[in-house]
């Protein structure tokens, strides 16, 4: 069986440092290994609009910034097709399909949906959009009939219901659709990337972001306040590794390589924890080191952005390409399901020769 990626964003802020390590890199690599015979990646306005009901022009203005930090990181779009969620209007009646086959009992227990109506204060009064979120997210990947999803491990549970909606439908009307595979981060520290804060998770409302599209000026001041130990004051004093942002994010962006390049007294990362662990290794320097490692990723990307950025009309045009792509292969698999499902009357001569058989009989 050929393999499909389909993944996606929710088009609702600047991508940033979590969104890379935890997906956008692993996508570009995926692009690249040849793998893969096609390449579906989604900015998810409609699902952004499940809880930004109210704020359209926010989902709007977000979508060339997605685009333009997809192009930035690599992501080639005569490899990938790149496009637009509500522009397939085949994803929409997939999802009210699906939603037969799904109970609310099970919608609750979703993790993620918990914790995200607790976060919004939806505990009240959930919107069904909202709610339904999951449902419509098995009909994003299922059109495409995508063998592959590469996500930050957040998603985990939305590829799990995914996956039974696959099996309850295959069972239920025979096998039209395909079950996908989530591809995780496999570098722990990449898994969720906490804020510079060293709160749990980057996030846009936390301030605690590092985006892609930062200038170096910005990244500077971010890393030299980034959170480490706050027990480790002199200089001297042994310091803590476990729960320190910056040596996380070593953990998930530096290669040997990098101490070659920028800090020869070490080895490895190994070798420089030892030393902060036994004192006398102050954050400045650990930062400063950072502070290379990361600029060093992230300056192709911005050399990239800033090519892109110079003729935005043509990003428009890739999405339009990339979206037009999408929507043939969505109508493809939403006739299968239809026809799996029996609502394809007037495609089926069967049928009305049957019916009309059954009615001569009767006169
Ligand atoms: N839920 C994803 C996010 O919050 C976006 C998304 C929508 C998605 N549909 C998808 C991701 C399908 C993977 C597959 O970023």
């Amino acid at each position: 069986m050929s393999k499909i990626i389909l993944t996606g964003d929710r088009p609702t802020g600047r991508l940033h440092l979590g969104h890379y390590v935890g997906s956008l890199k692993r996508r570009v690599e995926l692009q690249n290994s040849g793998e893969f015979e096609k390449i579906f990646i989604m900015i998810a306005d409609a699902q952004a609009l499940t809880d930004n009901a109210d704020n359209p022009e926010k989902v709007r203005q977000n979508i060339i910034e997605v685009a333009l930090d997809y192009l930035s990181v690599g992501i080639d779009p005569v490899k990938s097709n790149i496009f637009i969620q509500s522009q397939i209007p085949q994803l929409t009646e997939l999802t009210f399909y699906y939603m037969n086959l799904v109970t609310v009992s099970r919608l609750q227990r979703n993790p993620t949906v918990k914790s995200e109506i607790q976060m919004r204060n939806f505990e009240a009064s959930i919107p069904v959009g909202f709610f339904c979120y999951p449902i419509s997210q098995a009909a994003d990947i299922t059109a495409f009939k995508a063998t592959t999803v590469p996500v930050g491990e957040d998603q985990e549970p939305m590829i799990e219901q995914c996956r039974e909606i696959v099996r309850k439908f295959n069972s239920v009307y025979g096998e039209a659709l395909v079950e996908p595979e989530i591809l995780l981060p496999d570098n722990k520290a990449c898994l969720r990337l906490p804020g510079t804060d060293g709160k749990a998770k980057m996030s846009k409302s936390l301030g605690n972001c590092i985006y892609l599209s930062d200038t170096p000026e910005e990244v500077k001041k971010k890393v030299m306040s980034m959170y480490t130990d706050p027990n480790h004051i002199q200089v001297s004093d042994p310091g803590q590794v476990e729960g320190n942002t910056v040596f996380t994010y070593l953990d998930a962006f530096s290669s040997d390589e990098d101490f070659a390049e920028f800090l020869p007294d070490y080895k490895n990362l190994d070798e420089l924890k030892d030393h902060y662990r036994r004192g006398g290794l102050g954050d400045v320097k650990v930062k400063k080191f950072l502070l290379n490692v990361i600029n060093k990723e992230l300056e192709p990307i911005r050399a990239r952005r800033h090519e892109y950025e110079k003729d935005i009309p043509e990003v428009y045009n890739i999405l339009k390409r990339g979206t037009e792509a999408a929507y043939a292969v969505a109508q493809d698999t939403l006739n299968n399901v239809k026809a799996a499902m029996k609502i394809d009357y007037f495609n089926d001569a069967e049928l009305i020769k049957v019916q009309s058989e059954k009615y001569s009989r009767t006169e």
